[in-house]
């Protein structure tokens, strides 16, 4: 890995998606941090239209069962991954999961005053890239306290079952991510080569 002096970068190169994680907890401060980074991000507006819910102890071990059970009725690959899905948040002492709030959804026509049909797609869209903000700094922030995450998507499957769990049902499903300290170093996943990501004009 690229060595930085500048400790953002060093954040950004290193972080990697952990999905399995030693049993010690996470300390509240550090649950505390990561949420307060998530909390920084940009958003479209200002309008912070993201919501999170912090998962602990038996909460947890129900949401763990709920992925494992809801797992069956799906036909593999994804059944495997929701199944590994299950296993990482069993593993995890704290899992969080990130919401939109659809505030800006509410909001939005009035305050960018353009037609209705040309705005819930738009409000849609920025609401779920200022979610993915949040979640990219919650992941970065847990990276620089020795932390490890991932961003479980595929839980999307099943996301009603998910926010109905939550007691969130009108929110719109974004992420839920375990965290924890890792169980062992992962080993990096290929980047693709700049030149095949990056067109200069
Ligand atoms: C939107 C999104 C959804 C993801 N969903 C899953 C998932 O359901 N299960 C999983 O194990 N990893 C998931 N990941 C993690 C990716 O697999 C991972 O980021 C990718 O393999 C690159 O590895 P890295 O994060 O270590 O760089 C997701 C990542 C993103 C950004």
């Amino acid at each position: 890995m690229k060595s930085f002096s500048n400790q953002t970068l060093e954040t950004i190169f290193r972080r990697r998606s952990i999905r399995l994680f030693e049993e010690r907890p996470v300390e509240e401060e550090k649950i505390h941090l990561i949420l307060e980074a998530a909390n920084q991000a940009p958003s479209a507006h200002n309008q912070q239209s993201w919501k999170f819910v912090v998962i602990q102890g038996e909460k947890k071990a129900a949401l763990a069962q709920l992925v494992s059970h809801q797992a069956a009725g799906f036909s593999k690959p994804s059944k495997s991954i929701l199944r590994m899905a299950g296993r990482s948040i069993a593993s995890a002492p704290v899992v969080i999961a990130a919401m939109n709030t659809g505030t800006l959804i509410d909001h939005g026509i009035e305050l960018f005053q353009i037609d209705f049909e040309v705005s819930s797609d738009f409000f849609r869209t920025m609401e779920i890239q200022s979610s993915a903000a949040a979640v990219e700094n919650l992941l970065l922030a847990a990276t620089s306290l020795g932390l490890g995450s991932v961003w479980l998507g595929i839980l999307f499957l099943i996301k009603r079952e998910i926010l109905e769990f939550l007691g969130e049902s009108r929110g719109e499903f974004m992420a839920v991510i375990p965290v924890g300290y890792p169980a062992r170093e992962s080993r990096p996943p290929k980047k693709r080569a700049l030149d095949y990501v990056v067109k200069y004009l």
